[in-house]
């Protein structure tokens, strides 16, 4: 140091000093420039760095994006050369992994990206005030009323820049969820009183769909979907596949969820101001039963009458909760389906009283036959002696006697 202070003081090596002191500051401030330059182009985001985002840069080329650098996306919007240099700093700690093929699969669970960029990152080249928006047919959206509610794009439109309509390629990584499915605006849409987000809207088919939209989907045409007095297993698997996919989709978020939450930029990228706040807190559609986007619950029990698959203790309590002259007719649409409809006020016997013959009288004429054919004894698996005796005088089953 003292000997570049004394280059500047002598008179002799003054100009000396003061050109290679330009050349170098000029080669410094040069090779920062060009820095930031090649680590700015989309060859360095994708080719140097991102081995780990071989399917993320495939699906970029796919979409309809390709002309867009990954920064104007992934980079806040009007950032200071200080900012950016921080962030290189940030990336540095990135080298490791990547070489040592040690980073973590698969990237981007649960959307966090699409979950943490704000609108401002879209709005800098979309005015949606001035474009016509094109929907699908069918499909109706109105964005002014998300922009309102503070709902940024990426909440919808999380795999505009990243379509994954391939193979992914690397070992371990997974395709994310697609929010602009039907099933992921219900995270804030529904039918029911409460929605599974802080925010609730209509869940009303008429919101989002034009009339002539055909509002069945396709799994409801396979044979054995429903069938009034027939076969309706379809309808049946379908919602017990349903209900078993949330019910893990559920337990593997809640295991996730500390993670997603705890997410935050590291410390050089925190210098550089990068925020990392989710814009809204919704949960991953994976965990919305898709039978009630389109099914307000009640639809379900409606026709069941019952909650099916029946809740632990049923079995033991439906005696004291139902009675034959209410109740048997809608146990029959699954304890009687394909069986004559005149035996559906009997269902009760048919389950109970299984060896019943209608044909041949009421069960109350006809126990008779069963008892004097079978000694009686598995009649005291449900009955106590007693409740026979209330109509017969003898404790003993086969030589019972009317009173
Ligand atoms: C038009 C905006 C846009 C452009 C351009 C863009 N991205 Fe993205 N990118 C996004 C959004 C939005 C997400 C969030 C996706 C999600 O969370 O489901 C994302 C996600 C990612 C992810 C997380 C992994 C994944 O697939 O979800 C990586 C890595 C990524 N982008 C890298 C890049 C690279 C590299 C480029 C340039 C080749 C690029 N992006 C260009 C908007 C963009
Ligand atoms: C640097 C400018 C730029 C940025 C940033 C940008 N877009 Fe685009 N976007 C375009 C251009 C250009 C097109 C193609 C022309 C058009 O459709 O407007 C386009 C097209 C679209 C389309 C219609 C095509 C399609 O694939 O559905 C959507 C939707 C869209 N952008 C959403 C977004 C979202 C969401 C973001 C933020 C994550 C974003 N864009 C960021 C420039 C940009
Ligand atoms: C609540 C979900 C949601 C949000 C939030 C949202 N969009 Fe959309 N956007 C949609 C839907 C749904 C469509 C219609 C897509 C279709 O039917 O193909 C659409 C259509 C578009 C289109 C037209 C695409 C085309 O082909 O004409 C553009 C552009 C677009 N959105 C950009 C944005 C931008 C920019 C933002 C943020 C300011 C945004 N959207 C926020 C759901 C959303
Ligand atoms: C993050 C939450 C959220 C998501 C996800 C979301 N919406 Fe919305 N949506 C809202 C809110 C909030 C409103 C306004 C409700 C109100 O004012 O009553 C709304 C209202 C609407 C409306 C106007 C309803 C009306 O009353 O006419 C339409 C249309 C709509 N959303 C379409 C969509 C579509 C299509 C999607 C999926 C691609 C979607 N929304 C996903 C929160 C969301
Ligand atoms: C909040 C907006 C919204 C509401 C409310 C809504 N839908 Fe949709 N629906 C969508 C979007 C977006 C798509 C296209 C994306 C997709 O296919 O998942 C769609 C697609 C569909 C499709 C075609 C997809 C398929 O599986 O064949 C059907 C059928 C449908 N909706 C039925 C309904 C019915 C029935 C209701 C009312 C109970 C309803 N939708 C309410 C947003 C909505
Ligand atoms: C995209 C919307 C949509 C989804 C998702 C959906 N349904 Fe439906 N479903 C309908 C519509 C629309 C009807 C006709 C309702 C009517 O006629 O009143 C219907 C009718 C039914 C019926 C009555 C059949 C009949 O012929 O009357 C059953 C049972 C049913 N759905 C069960 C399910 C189950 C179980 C699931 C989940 C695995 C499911 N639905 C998912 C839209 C849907
Ligand atoms: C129109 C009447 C009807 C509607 C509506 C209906 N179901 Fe069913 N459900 C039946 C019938 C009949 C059976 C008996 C099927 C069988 O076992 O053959 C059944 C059986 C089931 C079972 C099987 C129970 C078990 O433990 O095996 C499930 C689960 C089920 N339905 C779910 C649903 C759901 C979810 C909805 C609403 C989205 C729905 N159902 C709507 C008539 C209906
Ligand atoms: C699917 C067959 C089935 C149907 C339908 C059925 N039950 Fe049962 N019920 C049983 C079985 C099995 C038991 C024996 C339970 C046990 O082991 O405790 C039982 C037990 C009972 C009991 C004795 C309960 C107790 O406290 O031990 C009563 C009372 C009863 N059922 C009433 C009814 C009535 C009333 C109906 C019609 C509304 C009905 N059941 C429909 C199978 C059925
Ligand atoms: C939507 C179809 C459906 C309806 C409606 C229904 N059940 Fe069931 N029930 C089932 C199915 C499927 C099983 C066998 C699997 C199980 O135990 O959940 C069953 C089992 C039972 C059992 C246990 C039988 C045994 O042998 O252990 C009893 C008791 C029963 N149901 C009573 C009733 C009563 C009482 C009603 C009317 C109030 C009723 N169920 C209505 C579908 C239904
Ligand atoms: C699975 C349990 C069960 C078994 C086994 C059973 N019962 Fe019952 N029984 C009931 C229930 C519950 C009722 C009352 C509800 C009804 O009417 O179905 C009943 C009612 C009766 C009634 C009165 C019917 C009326 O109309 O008032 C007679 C009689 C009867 N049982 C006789 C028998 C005889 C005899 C046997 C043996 C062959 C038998 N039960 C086996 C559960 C059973
Ligand atoms: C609700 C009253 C009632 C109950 C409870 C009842 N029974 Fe009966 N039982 C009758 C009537 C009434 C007859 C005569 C039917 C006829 O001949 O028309 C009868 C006849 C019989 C007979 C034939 C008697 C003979 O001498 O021919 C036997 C055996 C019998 N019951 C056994 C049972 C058993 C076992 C139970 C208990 C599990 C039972 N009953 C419960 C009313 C009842």
């Amino acid at each position: 140091m003292s000997r570049i202070v004394r280059a500047f003081t002598r008179a002799e090596t003054r100009p000396r000093a003061i050109v290679w002191t330009g050349a170098a500051l000029i080669i410094a401030i040069g090779g920062f420039a060009v820095s930031q330059l090649v680590t700015s182009q989309n060859w360095f985001c994708n080719d140097v760095c991102h081995v780990v985002h071989l399917d993320n840069e495939r699906a970029w080329r796919e979409g309809s994006h390709n002309d867009i650098t990954c920064m104007s996306c992934h980079y806040p919007v009007n950032w200071n050369p200080v900012s950016f240099t921080l962030d290189r700093v940030d990336k540095l700690l990135d080298i490791f992994p990547t070489v040592t093929k040690s980073f973590h699969m698969p990237v981007n669970e649960y959307s966090h990206v699409a979950l943490t960029t704000p609108a401002e990152q879209c709005t800098q080249c979309h005015a949606l005030d001035t474009r016509v928006v094109t929907p699908s047919p069918g499909i109706v959206i109105n964005h002014a009323v998300h922009e309102n509610a503070g709902i940024p794009c990426a909440v919808c439109h999380n795999r505009v820049a990243h379509p994954e309509d391939f193979e992914l390629q690397l070992p371990g990584n997974e395709k994310k969820a697609d929010f602009m499915s039907m099933t992921a605006c219900y995270r804030c849409h529904t039918l029911e009183e409460s929605s599974p987000s802080g925010f609730r809207a209509t869940g009303e088919c008429s919101a989002c769909h034009t009339p002539e939209l055909d509002l069945v989907p396709m799994s409801h045409d396979v044979a054995g979907w429903f069938t009034e007095r027939g076969d309706s297993r379809g309808h049946a698997e379908a919602a017990l596949a349903e209900a078993e996919r949330v019910s893990s989709a559920e337990e593997a978020w809640e295991e996730f969820a500390p993670e997603f939450y705890g997410k935050g930029p590291r410390f050089f990228a925190r210098l550089a101001g990068v925020e990392h706040e989710l814009t809204v807190d919704v949960p991953p559609p994976a965990t919305i039963n898709e039978c009630f986007t389109c099914h307000a619950r009640q639809y379900c029990t409606d026709c069941h009458g019952v909650e099916v698959p029946h809740p632990e203790g049923f079995v033991g309590e439906h005696g004291s909760r139902f009675t034959p002259s209410a109740d048997a007719q809608s146990c029959a649409i699954c304890h009687n389906p394909t069986g004559d409809a005149a035996n559906d006020p009997y269902t009760c016997t048919l389950c109970h009283h299984p060896q019943w013959q209608r044909d041949a009288g009421s069960w109350l004429a006809t126990h008779r036959y069963v008892v004097r054919a079978t000694g009686g004894g598995e009649c005291f698996d449900c009955h106590e002696q007693a409740q026979c005796a209330a109509c017969h005088t003898s404790d003993d089953p086969a030589s019972f006697e009317l009173y």
